[in-house]
């Protein structure tokens, strides 16, 4: 199979099984996060990362989730906006991958592979004890 159509595919399946807030796929197991919004950020609880690394979290005021990732004791977020031609990428193990065209980034939103050449948005974030803060 051409990796492009396999990329489609397993993308495809990827984005086709929400059940209950969270998505089940062969490739990963995506978690949406609660979250509130408290002076224009994006206000989530730390243990929401308790028994995961990441989680995703649907804002509809984005035009695309935001991944947000615990690395040690930091943590990073990215909009899952493929800036090649604007489609949603979605969690593939450690990697997030564009299904309409193949691009491939790092979970924290570099690119590995084009025809993407601009790393996915990142935005700021910052923690207190209990809370992550993204803005
Ligand atoms: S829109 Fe993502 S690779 Fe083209």
């Amino acid at each position: 199979m051409e990796r492009r159509k396999f990329i489609q595919k397993t993308g495809a399946v990827c984005l086709g099984a929400i059940a209950g807030g969270t998505l089940l796929t062969s490739c990963a197991k995506v978690y949406y996060a609660q979250y509130a919004v408290v002076d224009k950020s994006i206000k989530v609880a730390k243990s929401e990362f308790d028994e995961r690394s990441a989680v995703v979290i649907k804002d509809d005021r984005l035009p695309a989730p935001i991944y947000l990732m615990k690395n040690g004791a930091s943590f990073s977020a990215v909009l899952m906006l493929c800036t090649h031609k604007e489609c949603e990428v979605a969690p593939f193990g450690q990697e997030l991958h564009c299904p309409c065209h193949g691009s491939e980034f790092t979970n924290t939103g570099k690119v590995i592979t084009g025809p993407a050449e601009e790393d996915l948005k990142k935005f700021k974030v910052t923690t207190n004890e209990d809370f992550i803060f993204i803005t």
